[in-house]
């Protein structure tokens, strides 16, 4: 089975701040350091380090080159990854501040010229139950969803950044795998209670599964018959940035690889804990045999 990951790739810029900078404030930064990522970089080659065969497709510019090397290094198939030197590469700007947490501004570029001739020619490579990855972070995320859902091909969505326009789009029922965090749960759900969103999640979108992040609570599964949760481990937090990304590829390709329900909960959450704990974007994300081997302990 092949996974298809459309989505970003962008250049991020990591500041390492006091605090996040406030309205009308300057603040110095007292570290800069430069990342490959994005949102689908991030998750594709997560895909990859966690053991499934991935195609990222996407496009960068001319200064993006460094981000299909990237992918290629990592293992992730690079025939859909196009350098179109007329569109300026995506990239992000992340403040971290001394707790880990994060902040993030982007800016499309390339991300945001994937147009359907594109999408056409990606999907129609693929077949009938091999697998789509996407996020938010791509123009014509609608179109996308529905071309591949109509090739066959089974939907993981990670609405994130959600946004007005994908809380409403008609594409989400084509979704098999719902992979989000409470926030994105919420704005699809108008729920609060992890319980209730899922609930919700399976009236509005019948036959999809949730896959739900609670930062510090783990996650809970539901595929509106079985349950499941799982912790997170105890890790010292350096930089969350890529975390969700991290769970979402991993969980998507333990799943592909057939492991039950639990123990790819387990390894995505592992994998997700080890990301936090290190500097970076895709730099962060740890391999299976890493995830597999290290001894972390279960938070209480
Ligand atoms: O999820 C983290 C990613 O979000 C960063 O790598 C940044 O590029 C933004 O897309």
């Amino acid at each position: 089975m092949k996974i298809l990951s459309l989505g970003s790739l962008n250049l991020d810029h990591v500041y390492a701040v006091d605090h996040f900078v406030r309205a009308g404030e300057t603040i110095a930064s007292t570290k800069m350091e430069n990342f490959c990522g994005g949102k689908g970089l991030n998750q594709s080659i997560a895909l990859s380090r966690g053991g499934a065969q991935v195609f990222h497709a996407g496009r960068v510019g001319a200064d993006g080159e460094v981000l299909r090397e990237r992918l290629a290094q990592s293992g992730v198939d690079t025939a859909y990854t196009v350098v179109d030197p007329t569109v300026p590469t995506g990239h992000a700007i992340i403040q971290v501040e001394p707790k880990g947490q994060n902040c993030i501004i982007i800016f499309g570029g390339a991300n945001q010229t994937i147009d359907p001739p594109f999408i056409d020619d990606v999907v129609s490579q693929f077949e009938q139950g091999d697998i789509a990855l996407f996020q938010n972070e791509i123009s014509n995320l609608d179109y996308a969803i529905e071309r591949a859902a109509k090739q066959g091909m089974q939907v993981a969505l990670n609405p994130s950044p959600i946004n007005e326009a994908l809380r409403n789009s008609p594409s989400l029922k084509y979704v098999k795998w719902f992979i989000l965090n409470e926030i994105e749960g919420y704005e699809l759900s108008g729920e609060k209670e992890p319980q209730a969103i899922c609930e919700a999640l399976h009236k509005k979108y019948p036959g999809s599964i949730v896959v739900l992040t609670l930062g510090k609570q783990g996650v809970l599964y539901s595929d509106g018959t079985t349950t499941a949760r799982h912790g997170i481990y105890n890790v010292p937090v350096v930089d969350t940035t890529a975390a969700g990304d991290t769970f979402a590829g991993f969980f998507l390709a333990c799943t592909a690889r057939g492991l039950s329900v639990e123990r790819t909960l387990e390894l995505a959450s592992k994998a997700s804990s080890l990301a936090v704990s290190r500097p970076g974007a895709s730099d962060s994300i740890p391999t299976i045999e890493e995830v597999e081997t290290t001894d972390i302990q279960r938070a209480e």
